[in-house]
């Protein structure tokens, strides 16, 4: 049985609001959190009420699973300096596009940009084959005579972005295709027309460079002595504490993430075109490389016996963690599993392994006193039924032993 901290700087009228938060089921929304639909993404919410009630303005906040970058945003949002890891190079992307802070010439930039689009696609013009990716197997599965259309109106897109020279600009505009891409393929019965795909991209352009914009002001607003800094790094976390970017922001005040789940699947890196067909084309509209396998985003492969390899490379991460964290730092994260019985405890080992005790901030004094909540609206879920362990996650907080 793990202790209990009481000096965790968590006061009650915090743990009320931690609670209310975890338990909030609202769709994910404001800020620039819906720039893409990341799969597992944390509930905007809940991050917010961590990082206020374990940090201050001015420090620094790890997220060493960042995915969506939800932490960053939120993070700099509250006046916090930010750092996310995260092994996916797509993630780094969507980080990235999520924290700008636009410049008035990158905003004009992006506004020409947006207001060219009707002539951008056009199906009776040429495209660009994007070869070094076609050749790499990044279109697979929208090289079908279905897709053609589809596919040379993203190509056309593209080469519009790669016209536009401010680095803030070019970043927006080509997640508004990615996101325009990812409406129009991922999880997507029906493929939509070519007009249909066009008036989307102006919709999010639109939708987009407004949230951008008020992200911006929420970040003006604050009155600090220096804007917060928000960086992305593509590594893995095992052995992340040697890093020397890593190294220059630790220890942070927080560190707040969610790993991949024990047995759960889910599918970070490619989109799923007719039917269950997986597309690595997110990597290709990015403009970034894939790693590799799915089971190098979910560290190991689920079907491995006992999750040997899940809860090794969980070890190997979690020893990083616990080196870049201080006495003082404060360590949140949620977690589901397929299996909550044999599965938490196993986690819970893990964690006392890396030299890292729980904590339970809340007074809860029902079921096991830890903070459990319903994961609403996600995907990989449709197949589970309504009330199965995996629907369901929890929170932890742990400090260094
Ligand atoms: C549950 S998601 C995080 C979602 C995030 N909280 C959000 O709001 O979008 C887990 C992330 O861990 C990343 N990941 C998997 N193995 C990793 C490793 N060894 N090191 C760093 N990141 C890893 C995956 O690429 C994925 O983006």
């Amino acid at each position: 049985m793990s202790q209990i901290h009481p000096e965790t700087s968590c006061d009650k009228g915090y743990a009320e609001r931690i609670i209310g938060a975890a338990r909030d089921a609202s769709p994910v929304a404001g800020l620039t959190h819906n720039f893409y639909r990341y799969p597992a993404r944390f509930s905007p919410v809940f991050v917010r009420s961590v990082i206020e009630a374990f940090s201050s303005p001015g420090d620094w906040v790890i997220d060493p699973f960042v995915g969506g970058g939800t932490t960053l945003v939120e993070a700099m949002a509250l006046g916090r300096h930010s750092l996310g890891i995260d092994i996916s190079p797509l993630s780094s992307f969507i980080c990235e596009a999520k924290t700008l802070v636009l410049t008035d010439q990158e905003v004009a930039a992006f506004e020409r940009w947006r207001s060219r689009i009707p002539d951008t696609i056009n199906i009776h013009e040429k495209s660009r084959r994007f070869e070094r990716y076609a050749e790499a197997g990044y279109y697979r599965n929208l090289e079908s005579p279905k897709h053609w259309r589809l596919r040379k109106a993203i190509e056309q897109s593209l080469v519009s972005v790669e016209r536009l020279r401010l680095a803030g600009s070019a970043t927006l505009a080509r997640c508004v295709v990615l996101r325009s891409a990812q409406w129009a393929l991922d999880a997507r019965k029906q493929t939509p027309s070519i007009s249909e795909f066009r008036e989307r991209l102006q919709l999010l352009a639109e939708e987009m460079i407004a949230s951008a914009i008020a992200f911006r002001d929420q970040v003006d607003s604050l009155s600090l002595n220096a804007p917060p800094q928000s960086i992305s790094i593509t590594r893995s976390t095992a052995g992340a504490h040697s890093d020397e970017i890593v190294q220059e922001v630790s220890p942070p005040k927080l560190i707040v993430t969610s790993p991949p789940y024990p047995g759960i699947h889910v599918l970070y890196h490619r989109w799923q075109v007719d039917g269950r067909k997986e597309s690595p084309a997110p990597f290709w509209i990015a403009g970034k490389l894939d790693g590799a396998g799915s089971s190098y985003y979910t560290m190991g492969d689920r079907k491995y016996p006992n999750l040997r390899t899940y809860f090794e490379q969980l070890e190997a991460s979690f020893m990083s963690v616990a080196a870049i964290a201080g006495p003082e730092t404060i360590i949140v994260q949620t977690v589901a599993f397929s299996e909550t019985e044999w599965q938490l405890p196993r986690y819970l080992a893990v964690m006392e392994r890396c030299g890292l005790t729980e904590d339970r901030p809340w007074n809860i004094s029902d079921g096991d006193g830890r903070l459990w909540r319903d994961v609403p609206n996600r995907k990989w879920h449709a197949r589970q039924k309504p009330h199965s362990p995996g629907a369901r996650e929890v929170v932890l907080v742990h400090r260094k032993a």
